[in-house]
């Protein structure tokens, strides 16, 4: 006998088929958003122009090795007490944690560094070295004062600048060791061993001069010659110059921390999961709304142009003036005052602190500064920055009022923003965080050929 179902049968199917068909409606919901943001990002990245990196031609493991012994040792500062790797270690994040990097005379390494009292601090915060190893760089430091121009490479070294530089970053690896606060030293000073610093007898111009007692330096330490030798097979010893000593280096900086596995870079690739929600939002913004890519443009999220933004003047000041007045100081034009290069992005999140003199130490501070620079001028908290700092911040609203006349007009677009809209864009910051930079510890050699002390 057949039994009618029951009214209580019929309600519990048609309660399992409405959860069973408003699910599918929401899930269905979901994805055509998901698709819609994601075909959104993929033609806002490709409109505004910003594809895959493209990676420099590989350098032989030999040349690589010999850039990582130079970098890594203070043989190449005159008081043998500083190398490369001091102010941008791999245990820093390529840089060295400090607002102000602190060169010679100074003691230990990152946020315990102690600095010379006799000394003057570095003018400017370490610039961080990821992505180096790709193609679109023409510009190095926070003045662009290396630049690939359409007269030609300008650089402070004029008609001294060596032939036979592989590129930008190996012109670049000239200059720290000339620099008498990062490297060289003063005159009269000893070294480590109390032996004379025969570097810092030449004069802020005597370049050539420079290179050559340091190459001298270099190749007359026997540990080095076979390295050499591997590095440039079949050129005579007699040869070698201090462009086989910036090439290895630069070599080395490209090869070691050039990463393409950040969720951003992933999305790049084509792959749509690879960034979250809210950091495509994030992006969404940044390319759009935010006007951030107005600067921050192309692949290497710079446009290598300087800008002033207004951050706040602090430290011992740059070349004689008591504030770093940024290009100003190369080119004489007011509109430079305080424009510093728009750094690229990628690790961001792990290379505070931020600005070109590390005024920052949260990146929401960091947006802060460009949604609002008279605000965040007016209202900067000295008690965040390292205490030594404190007293070199230039709270002066005369000096205030002359750098909102070079202010780049560009971040006006940038100054509705709500809290939702920060986050999302942190996110996206967050997506340009490579796995592959969150441990760098195999970067660091064991020993240095000189055998000296390092890091
Ligand atoms: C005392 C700290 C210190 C030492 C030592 C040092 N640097 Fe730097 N480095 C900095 C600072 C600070 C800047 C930014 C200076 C500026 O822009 O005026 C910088 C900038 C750079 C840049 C520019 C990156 C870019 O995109 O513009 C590179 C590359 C670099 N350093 C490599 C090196 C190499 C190679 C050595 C060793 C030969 C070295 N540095 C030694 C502190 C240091
Ligand atoms: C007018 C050009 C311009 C625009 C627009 C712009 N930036 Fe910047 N950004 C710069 C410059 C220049 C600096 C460095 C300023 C300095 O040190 O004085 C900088 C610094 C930064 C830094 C610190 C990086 C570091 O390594 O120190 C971050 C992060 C950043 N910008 C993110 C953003 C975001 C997010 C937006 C959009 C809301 C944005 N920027 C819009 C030019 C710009």
């Amino acid at each position: 006998m057949l039994h009618k179902p029951s009214p209580k049968l019929w309600w519990t199917a048609f309660f399992i088929f409405m959860v069973f068909s408003l699910n599918l409606l929401f899930l269905t919901q979901v994805s055509a958003n998901g698709t819609d943001l994601d075909t959104q990002l993929r033609n806002k990245l490709s409109s505004s122009g910003v594809t895959s990196l493209i990676p420099l031609l590989n350098e032989s493991t030999a040349k690589v090795e010999l850039g990582r012994f130079l970098f890594f040792d203070p043989l190449l500062s005159g008081n043998r007490d500083v190398s490369c790797a001091t102010c941008h270690h791999p245990e820093l994040e390529t840089a060295d944690a400090l607002a102000l990097s602190i060169g010679v005379g100074g003691r230990g390494l990152g946020t315990k560094r102690m600095a010379d009292p006799e000394r003057t601090r570095v003018a400017r915060n370490a610039i961080e070295l990821f992505n180096r190893g790709v193609e679109g760089w023409h510009t190095m430091f926070w003045d662009n004062r290396i630049a690939e121009t359409a007269d030609g490479l300008v650089t402070p070294a004029g008609a001294q600048l060596p032939e036979g530089l592989d590129n930008i970053l190996a012109t670049q690896a000239l200059f720290p060791v000339t620099s008498r606060d990062e490297m060289r030293g003063l005159v009269g000073d000893k070294d480590i061993f109390g032996q004379p610093n025969e570097l810092a007898n030449f004069t802020d111009t005597e370049f050539g001069g420079i290179w050559q007692a340091l190459s001298e330096r270099i190749f007359s330490t026997a540990a080095y010659l076979p390295l050499f030798e591997a590095a440039y097979p079949g050129l005579e010893p007699q040869y070698l110059n201090i462009t086989h000593i910036a090439n290895a280096i630069a070599a080395f900086e490209a090869s070691e921390w050039t990463f393409f596995d950040s969720p951003f870079d992933r999305h790049l690739a084509g792959n749509d999961t690879a960034m979250s929600q809210d950091a495509k939002l994030g992006a969404l913004l940044f390319y759009g709304e935010a006007g951030c890519s107005a600067c921050h443009s192309g692949s290497l999220l710079t446009d290598q142009q300087t800008h002033n933004i207004g951050v706040i003047p602090l430290g011992p000041g740059k070349s004689g003036s008591p504030v770093d007045m940024g290009v100003k100081l190369l080119s004489d034009q007011d509109t430079d005052l305080c424009a510093f290069r728009t750094p690229p992005l990628r690790n961001v999140t792990l290379t505070g602190p931020w600005m070109h003199n590390g005024a920052f130490s949260t990146l929401e501070d960091v947006i802060w500064q460009h949604l609002d620079p008279e605000a965040a001028l007016r209202l900067y908290d000295v008690a965040k920055l390292e205490p030594s700092l404190q007293t070199t911040v230039k709270q002066d609203s005369e000096l205030f009022a002359t750098l909102f006349t070079s202010l780049d007009p560009r971040l006006e677009r940038a100054r509705v923003m709500s809290d939702e809209d920060i986050d999302y864009l942190l996110a996206f910051l967050d997506a340009l965080t490579s796995p592959s930079a969150l441990d760098l510890k195999d970067s660091r050699p064991d020993a240095v050929p000189s055998g000296l002390a390092f890091d």
